[in-house]
């Protein structure tokens, strides 16, 4: 937690930009697993968090914009609760670390959110991705669950989406440490990479480092000799030598920022040319996005960008005929490298995208106030700012069903050697990924001046060490 000042400045920042209304902001509720008692890893919402602080369930935040009240609603715990749980701070306490006063047991929720709803106040909230969050707030609200989707606050959207992605200098902070525990993964996991080494053993290891020093894993672990299969979370394979492991992974420090890291190399730590080949390509991507995002940029022109080096690899590469320019304006990279450049982090890996255009089943009620403010919830129309976290992740992929529709389609056959193509097939993918900050200056890498091992170099020197 930070101290109690951040989350009163940022709740005064919020009521001042949102001018009126009652803010309803859930935590999140313990999520069982397979019976009540035995629930997944407790994740507060990310939401709840940075404006209220505390990393506990059954917790639910109110910020009136009029009036200025701030209310932490939950109740305490009991005896009994305490004989299963050990002594547990009261509702009253959590509050008053966070500069909150005012609390209330949980019961007391609906009549305050009841009565702004007869007065007819706005009622602003964000549209939530868990169903119990759903139930809770359809029930305060009295109206159908189907119905929150057409009632979420645009408002809200915008200025807690507008606010999160700008990270203070104390934020800053927790994603070096959130990189430290992704260096230990990845160093890890490089250590590993032998043949009859299996893929599980290693994403064990790297998801017990997140344990060890942090809160757990960002998103779930991608450990993968078929690197093609963009989030390819089966670990069932062994280590063969002659392929290569992508390992996608980050962790999340004790207070939920989040690490986002791809290296990708050969089983046994050296690469064959055509290894090389292809791996060198998406590396000059990367190192060129490291080295030309600046505040101010739209991360589309990043993306463009990326694809444009990505194009010219491939034309040297015999993959792509003629020039890179017209190679990208006909959209014949999409094919290697099938997703966008990267996203935002923070205190989700994807930052803020259950706010966004890939969270909300109807973004179209938020597209055109989002693309005038260009904020990361709408990716295409994302500007850069000081304190943005973006990730770096370019990738070439050989995905041998997609290849194969496009060559059925017929789509860029001016541009994609189809037959030197399918020389690759067996192949697999490269991805590497870096977590870049944006400064008032320029940009720099998190990891305060130290990178996990990514050249070819330092990736055979480290692995046979
Ligand atoms: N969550 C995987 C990635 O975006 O890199
Ligand atoms: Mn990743
Ligand atoms: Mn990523």
């Amino acid at each position: 937690m930070f101290k109690q000042q951040t989350y009163k400045e940022r709740r005064a920042e919020l009521r001042r930009r949102m001018g009126g209304g009652l803010i309803l902001l859930p935590g999140n509720d313990e999520a069982p697993a397979n019976y009540f008692d035995n629930a997944y890893a407790f994740r507060q919402d990310s939401t709840f968090l940075y404006f209220f602080g505390q990393n506990l369930p059954g917790l639910f935040g109110v910020i009136d914009a009029d009036s200025g009240e701030e209310t932490l609603y939950g109740d305490d715990f009991t005896v009994d609760d305490i004989i299963w749980m050990g002594p547990q701070p009261s509702v009253a306490e959590l509050g008053a670390q966070v500069g909150v006063s005012d609390t209330r047991p949980s019961a007391a929720l609906e009549q305050t959110v009841r009565k702004a709803v007869r007065q007819g106040r706005p009622v602003h909230f964000l549209l939530p991705y868990r169903g119990l969050t759903q139930i809770r707030l359809a029930r305060l609200l009295g109206v159908d669950v189907a119905a929150l989707a057409d009632r979420m606050s645009v408002d809200l959207i915008i200025n807690v989406a507008a606010m999160r992605e700008v990270k203070s200098a104390e934020e800053i902070e927790e994603m070096e440490r959130a990189f430290d525990i992704g260096y230990r993964m990845h160093t890890t996991a490089m250590k590993m990479c032998r043949p009859g080494v299996t893929e599980r053993e290693i994403a064990g290891a790297i998801e017990g480092v997140t344990k060890q020093y942090g809160w757990g894993v960002s998103f779930h672990s991608i450990v993968s000799q078929h690197g093609e299969t963009l989030h390819n979370h089966c670990h069932d394979g062994v280590l063969e030598s002659g392929r290569m492991l992508l390992c996608d992974a980050g962790g999340e420090t004790v207070n939920n920022y989040c690490s986002d890291h791809t290296r990708t190399y050969p089983v046994g730590g050296r690469f064959s040319q055509r290894q090389k080949d292809v791996y060198e390509v998406v590396l000059a991507a990367h190192d060129h996005v490291a080295a030309m995002v600046a505040p101010g940029m739209m991360y589309r022109d990043v993306h463009t960008a990326s694809y444009r080096v990505l194009a010219e690899g491939l034309v040297s590469l015999g993959l792509l005929r003629g020039n890179a320019d017209d190679a990208v304006a006909a959209g014949a990279v999409s094919l290697f490298m099938p997703h966008g450049l990267g996203h935002g982090l923070g205190m989700d890996v994807h930052d803020c995208e259950a706010m966004g255009e890939r969270g909300l089943r109807n973004f179209d009620i938020v597209a055109e106030r989002a693309a005038e403010i260009d904020t990361c919830i709408l990716r295409n129309n994302w500007r850069l700012r000081p304190g943005t976290v973006m990730t770096d992740e370019p990738g070439l992929y050989f995905i041998p069903a997609y290849a194969a529709k496009w060559r059925s389609e017929g789509k860029c056959r001016d541009f994609i050697d189809y037959d030197l193509l399918e020389t690759y097939f067996d192949f697999g993918g490269v991805r590497i990924e870096d977590d870049i900050l944006i400064t008032g200056e320029g940009r720099r890498m998190l990891g305060g001046g130290r990178h996990i091992p990514v050249t070819v170099a330092e990736i055979e020197e480290f692995m046979g060490r």
